[in-house]
């Protein structure tokens, strides 16, 4: 159950706000501060319904107080470089960045992801919403983090027609723009055949030519046509760090409500349907971009328990707080039995403050 001077995993059974201000007693023996990598949080969107196991109807601004006073709680929990991301639906996702504005700064937006929720038309609506909103932050500012963040995985194709001692390699262009290109990025390219090559309209060569001869000495470049293309750079598949994300992701990629849920009514048949599930792919994208295995993540509006499963499954520490001890008993600790029998590493272990 100990992961590092943390344990695997804790559920904390009780208010979000109580048991991120008292997590020192909640949890004795642990100390969080500065140590969370990734903060998720999947609120209850304020959508004025009444769920099987929750009610979503709040004042506006009692809803924003509390949102505000629990980020403001997260901020000294947060390690360097940590990101959090926040999931709504348009009840209150433009009043709530600006409160992520407010507890993280502005410039600490990274992006909003686009998540589509929904394959099926809803005809009662003027318009049938089909996307969710995830505002990502990072307090140490995008670029920082962006460094530490992992890319999406890169099944592009990769192979190794020339025997490359560096391994399965493609090819991409080397030309960029030419907005901020400087005068050495363009210049008559030669290639190995004598054929020569201007950069196409509106964009430059992405190296300068001296730069561009030394690429080719250690036989980065590829001459297409058979030596008589223009140059692309070869792109390892070893070196890769993974791609950018997109900030749209479809249903089709980590699915969507409809999928989450009745993955949990196949494990859960005999319950009332937990209605507002996210999909375990989803998180453990989210997950995987965020943190590296043994980093710890924290969601404090758990439901159903989808981010403890996902960091469960992909090595990381959790922490994560839920109101209602019913969906606890029903959901999360049995989901995460399940997760650890199926062979995720770490233990479990269960607070009620
Ligand atoms: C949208 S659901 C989260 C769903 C979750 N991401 C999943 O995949 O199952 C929101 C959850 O927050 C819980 N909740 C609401 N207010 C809370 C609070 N003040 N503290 C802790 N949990 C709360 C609700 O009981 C509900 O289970």
């Amino acid at each position: 159950m100990v992961c590092g001077e943390l344990l695997a995993g804790v559920v904390i059974v009780g208010d979000a706000g109580s048991a991120l201000g008292s997590l020192s007693t909640v949890v004795p023996g642990v100390d969080y501060s500065g140590r969370v990598k990734l903060c998720y949080l999947d609120p209850p969107y304020n959508t004025g319904e009444r769920f099987a196991y929750y009610d979503d109807r709040r004042h506006s601004d009692s809803w924003l107080d509390e949102l505000r006073d629990n980020l403001t709680a997260v901020l000294p929990l947060l390690a360097p470089n940590a990101s959090v991301w926040l999931h709504l639906d348009d009840s209150e996702q433009h009043r709530a960045r600006s409160v992520m504005d407010e507890v993280f700064g502005r410039e600490a937006f990274v992006a909003t992801v686009i998540w589509q929720k929904r394959l099926t038309r809803d005809n009662r609506t003027a318009f049938s919403s089909m996307h969710d909103y995830i505002h990502v932050y990072a307090p140490d500012g995008p670029r920082a983090w962006k460094r530490v963040r992992n890319g999406v995985s890169d099944d592009g194709a990769f192979a190794n027609p020339d025997d490359d001692p560096r391994g399965p390699w493609r090819s991409a262009p080397m030309t960029v723009q030419s907005g901020h290109a400087t005068r050495s990025q363009f210049y008559t390219v030669v290639t190995p055949t004598g054929a020569h090559h201007e950069p196409p309209p509106g964009r430059c060569w992405t190296y300068t030519a001296e730069r561009l001869a030394q690429l080719d000495m250690e036989g980065r470049v590829y001459w297409p046509r058979g030596g008589n293309g223009k140059p692309r750079l070869k792109r390892y598949q070893n070196e890769s760090g993974g791609l950018a994300p997109f900030t749209v992701w479809g249903a089709a990629e980590v699915g969507d409500t409809s999928s989450a849920k009745k993955a949990l009514l196949r494990q859960f048949p005999d319950r009332p349907a937990f209605d507002t599930p996210k999909p375990l792919a989803l998180l453990e994208r989210i997950v995987e971009i965020a943190t590296d295995p043994g980093e710890l993540v924290l969601d404090f509006y758990l439901g159903s328990g989808t981010t403890a499963v996902a960091a469960q499954r992909l090595g990381r520490p959790w922490l994560g707080v839920e109101k209602s001890s019913e969906v606890v008993e029903a959901f999360v600790l049995p989901r995460l039995q399940a997760a650890y029998n199926d062979g995720a590493r770490a233990g479990f272990g269960i607070s009620r403050p």
